[in-house]
């Protein structure tokens, strides 16, 4: 049997966790009196925190002080946290578990490729922390994507070649990230907006298993 390595997205592709980080974005960009639409959130899928706050001060023409951004990165936070305090596994998305299932099931690597801060303890919440073999979340890396480091990491520590890779994102940063990285790129969400990935899906119910076992195969 053929070992790859599946290389998994947290926010907008696991979990529905997406729309908590656009909500809490939202309210301080109102309160700075920015307009902030889902529109504008697509850039911000996939970035960093710190990078995400100056993107939406860009869009505002805002110049601020290194203690209001402090302040603001850590309203954004408790914030978004607070969405997740009662988080459990009925936040996972459609579709993700039996594919998680199915991976392990047929030895397959594992892995967590994401930008987030807050990825072990939602991973934990939602009860599906046992199934990845490797995580790698935003206190691993220095790079964000589009730059390929958080799944280099995660191939590496699966010890997987990036061409037996596979990448399951929700952002055009994480996509352009796995191709530069010469993996195979996965996209769940709309084609409009993931038309770089080599492959989409609206979400994992989409996916049958045959496809799933042609990655293995291929
Ligand atoms: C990514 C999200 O997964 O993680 C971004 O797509 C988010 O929206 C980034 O900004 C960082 O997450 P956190 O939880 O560390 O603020
Ligand atoms: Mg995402």
């Amino acid at each position: 049997m053929n070992k790859k390595a599946f290389i998994f997205d947290l926010d907008g592709v696991i979990v529905d966790t997406a729309k908590y980080h656009f909500l809490a974005w939202q309210k301080i960009a109102s309160e700075l009196g920015i307009e902030f639409t889902p529109e504008h959130n697509e850039d911000l899928k996939g970035v960093s925190r710190v990078r995400s706050l100056d993107i939406i001060l860009d869009l505002g023409n805002i110049q601020a002080s290194q203690d209001d951004k402090n302040k603001w990165l850590i309203q954004k936070n408790e914030d978004y946290l607070s969405y997740l305090v009662n988080m459990n596994f009925s936040e996972i998305l459609p579709g993700v578990t039996p594919v998680l299932q199915y991976l392990k099931e047929n030895n397959q690597g594992i892995a967590l490729g994401s930008a987030s801060k807050n990825a072990r303890p939602i991973l934990e919440k939602t009860g599906i922390l046992s199934y990845f073999d490797v995580i790698v979340d935003g206190n691993d890396v220095t790079n964000a994507k589009p730059d390929p480091e958080v799944f280099l990491q995660a191939a590496n520590g699966l010890k997987i070649l990036n061409e037996n890779s596979i990448v399951f994102e929700d952002s055009v940063a994480g996509i352009q990230a796995a191709n530069i990285a010469g993996m195979t790129s996965i996209g769940i969400g709309e084609a409009s907006i993931l038309h770089e990935a080599q492959y989409i899906f609206k979400d994992f119910t989409f996916m049958d298993m045959s496809f799933i076992e042609s990655l293995i195969k291929k």
